[in-house]
C-alpha cells in the first residue's frame, strides 16, 4: 500500500495528475526515512527538514507534522515494513503549466515504504569514488526533487567503475550524490558546514554527535580535493549508506587503502542505536 493524500491506495490505483507541478517543474520536496525493525530511525530530524524544505519553498504540508507522522506510522505497519525505508514527497500540486504559483493551488503528498537491507558489504570493505565539479543550485540545503545533477553524477561514478561521486566546487569539497563525506586527518574530522551548499543529512548530524561522545575532535569546516587525498580516512554518511569508508580517491588510495580506525568506531558506535524491535 502507499499513502496518496490522506488516502492507503494499492500502488496501482495511484493516478497522478499530469498536471502535476512536481511531474514537469519537479516543484517539489521529499525525505527518505530509514526503518529499523519496523521503527523510525531519528525521525524528528527527517520532520523538521521536510519544514524546512516545504517553508523554503512556500508549499503549504497538507497535514501537521503529527498528524504525518501517524499516516506514515500506519503505513509502516499496514506494509509490515521491519528493514527499510521510507520515501515521501509533496508537490505543490495540479494545475496547467505555468511557471508562477497558482493561486490556491492545494499540494499533493505520496509515500510509499520498501525493503532494503543495511549496506553490510560496502560498509566493511569500503566503497571507491571519483571526484567531479559540483553543478547544482546554490540551495542544497533543500531536499528539493530536482536531482538531475545528482542523478547524472552517481550514473558517471557506475560507468567509471566506482560506488560514488565526490563533488566539488572549484576545488572544495560539498558532498556526495547522495550523502555527506567526512575526512580524517591527525585523529580529527572534517567536513563542510552545514550551510547552503550540502544537504543537512540527518545521519551526518547523528554521526556528529555520536564523534562527540566519543571524544573524536570534529572541525566543520570545508577542504579541498587535495587535501582529501591526504587524508588519513574518508567516509560518507547517509540514510542509506549509514557509515561507509572511502578507500579510494579519482584511483589514490585514501589513507592505507582500507577502512579507517574512526569509521569502524562510528559504525561500532551507530549499531549500538539502532532501534531493536
Ligand atoms: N539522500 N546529501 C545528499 C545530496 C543526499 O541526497 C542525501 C540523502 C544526503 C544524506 O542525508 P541523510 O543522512 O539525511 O540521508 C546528503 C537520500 C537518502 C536520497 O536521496 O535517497
Amino acid at each position: 500500500m502507499i499513502l496518496f493524500g490522506d488516502q492507503l491506495i494499492h500502488k496501482d490505483e495511484c493516478a497522478v495528475s499530469p498536471d502535476d507541478r512536481g511531474y514537469y517543474f519537479g516543484d517539489g520536496v521529499y525525505e527518505v526515512f530509514r526503518v529499523y525493525n519496523g521503527k523510525m530511525f531519528e525521525a524528528e530530524g527527517h520532520y523538521q527538514r521536510l519544514a524546512h524544505s516545504t517553508k523554503e519553498v512556500r508549499i503549504e504540508l497538507p497535514y501537521s507534522l503529527e498528524e504525518l507522522d501517524a499516516k506514515l506510522h500506519e503505513l509502516i505497519a499496514i506494509n509490515n515494513l521491519q528493514e527499510g525505508i521510507l520515501y515521501m514527497q509533496v508537490t505543490r500540486g495540479a494545475a496547467p503549466r505555468v511557471h508562477a504559483i497558482p493561486a490556491g493551488i492545494k499540494p499533493s503528498l505520496m509515500a510509499y515504504t520498501s525493503e532494503l537491507p543495511r549496506p553490510f558489504q560496502s560498509m566493511k570493505d569500503g566503497i571507491r569514488a571519483i571526484t567531479q565539479e559540483d553543478i547544482r543550485w546554490l540551495r542544497c540545503d533543500i531536499k528539493s526533487l530536482n536531482l538531475l545533477p545528482n542523478v547524472l553524477a552517481k550514473q558517471n561514478a557506475l560507468d567509471q567503475g566506482v560506488q560514488e561521486v565526490i563533488m566539488h566546487r572549484n576545488g572544495t569539497v560539498t558532498e556526495c550524490s547522495a550523502s555527506n563525506l567526512m575526512m580524517v586527518k591527525d585523529g580529527t574530522i572534517f567536513t563542510h558546514p552545514a550551510n547552503n551548499l550540502i544537504l543537512h543529512g540527518i545521519t551526518r548530524a547523528f554521526v556528529l554527535r555520536l564523534a562527540n561522545e566519543l571524544q573524536i575532535p570534529i572541525v566543520e569546516q570545508a577542504f579541498t580535493t587535495e587535501q582529501l587525498l591526504h587524508a588519513d580516512e574518508a567516509f560518507i554518511t547517509g540514510t542509506t549508506s549509514e557509515v561507509t569508508p572511502i578507500i579510494e580517491v579519482d584511483g589514490h588510495p585514501i589513507g592505507r587503502g582500507i577502512p579507517g580506525e574512526v569509521a569502524r568506531r562510528l559504525q561500532d558506535e551507530f549499531n549500538k542505536h539502532i532501534p531493536f524491535a
